[in-house]
């Protein structure tokens, strides 16, 4: 039998090695996930599990509805839309989506316990009718050709070891013109993938931070067309995720106090802020349309 303690040891020794992070990123995902699901829902408070830019004033929660529903109005959702959510996380994005312009969307998320609770959110919400969630992985999505209107992602991307497939799939499951869009974890070209982005990634289950660039090349390879990606400081204010991360990690026990999952939470979360107060690590937003016809 498998005690979480076994299970811890394995996920760090796994996510400590750069090379098993890229080829096995799914598993890595999933036990990350399995494992740190008690103190995603009690860190972030929210079924809303990223980092929104803020209005002055704004909690978590206010600052997160409002920046899916401006990421919803510029994508031009409305009652009509069929929208797929990649990587949708416990569903808190999804649901307010749909709440905020009454499309219907589908929520793929790989790891089966966080589908669960979506499911659930979006029934507490009253949601359930317009919004589901299924098991599945973002680089091989269960889903037709050309099934949706539109579909976005919020800051998940950087969990793929393949990100081009990614977007590949995202491009095969929209209609000719139909709006591909969102948010992700990205590291500044002058940075590197050492230093910083390895702490960074290393603490998140992530294969790899992508730049600007290459997100850019990744979504014309996918053929999207009317490409635009930017860097998510040049439109708003980012700073409060990294003083309320800060302010969660100061409530802890020291540093050697702390189980080893949560050391190596509270160390990436430092590395987070280190890495969002000098620039080497942003929030990038992606905006394009699946071209007419497939390349
Ligand atoms: C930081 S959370 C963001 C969740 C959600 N988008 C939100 O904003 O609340 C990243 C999510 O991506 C999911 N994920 C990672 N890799 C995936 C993959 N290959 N396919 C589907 N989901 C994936 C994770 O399980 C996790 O739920």
């Amino acid at each position: 039998m498998t005690t979480e303690t076994d299970a811890t040891a394995e996920f760090l020794a796994l996510t400590d090695d750069p090379r098993r992070r890229r080829e096995e990123s799914t598993t890595m995902v999933e036990q990350y996930y399995t494992l740190a699901g008690d103190l995603y829902r009690e860190g972030w408070g929210s079924p809303h599990q990223h980092f929104p830019c803020y209005s002055p004033g704004q909690s978590h929660e206010e600052a997160a509805e409002a920046h899916m529903k401006d990421l919803a109005d510029r994508a031009g959702l409305t009652a009509d839309s069929y929208v797929l959510d990649v990587c949708s996380g416990v569903g808190g994005p999804a649901c307010t989506v749909a709440a905020h312009t009454g499309a219907r969307l589908v929520g793929a998320e790989l790891v089966a316990d966080r589908v669960r609770e979506a499911r659930d959110n979006a029934r507490a919400r009253g949601l359930h009718g317009r919004v589901s969630f299924r098991v599945a992985d973002a680089a091989a999505l269960p889903f037709d050709d050309a099934a949706f209107t539109a579909a976005y992602s919020i800051q998940a991307l950087c969990h793929l070891a393949d990100k081009p497939r990614a977007h590949r799939e995202a491009a095969r499951v929209l209609q000719p013109g139909a709006v591909w869009t969102g948010y992700d974890w990205m590291r500044a070209a002058a940075a590197g993938a050492d230093g910083i982005a390895e702490d960074i990634c290393r603490a998140h289950a992530l294969p790899a931070l992508a730049t600007l660039d290459e997100l850019r090349q990744h979504l014309t390879a996918a053929g999207f067309t009317d490409v635009h990606v930017s860097d998510g400081r040049d439109t708003g204010d980012w700073a409060p995720n990294w003083d309320r991360l800060e302010q969660l990690v100061a409530l802890l026990p020291s540093r050697e106090e702390l189980p080893p999952l949560l050391r190596l939470m509270t160390d990436g979360a430092r590395a987070l802020c280190a890495g969002a107060r000098s620039g080497d690590f942003f929030i990038g937003y992606w905006h394009a349309r699946r071209a007419e016809e497939h390349s």
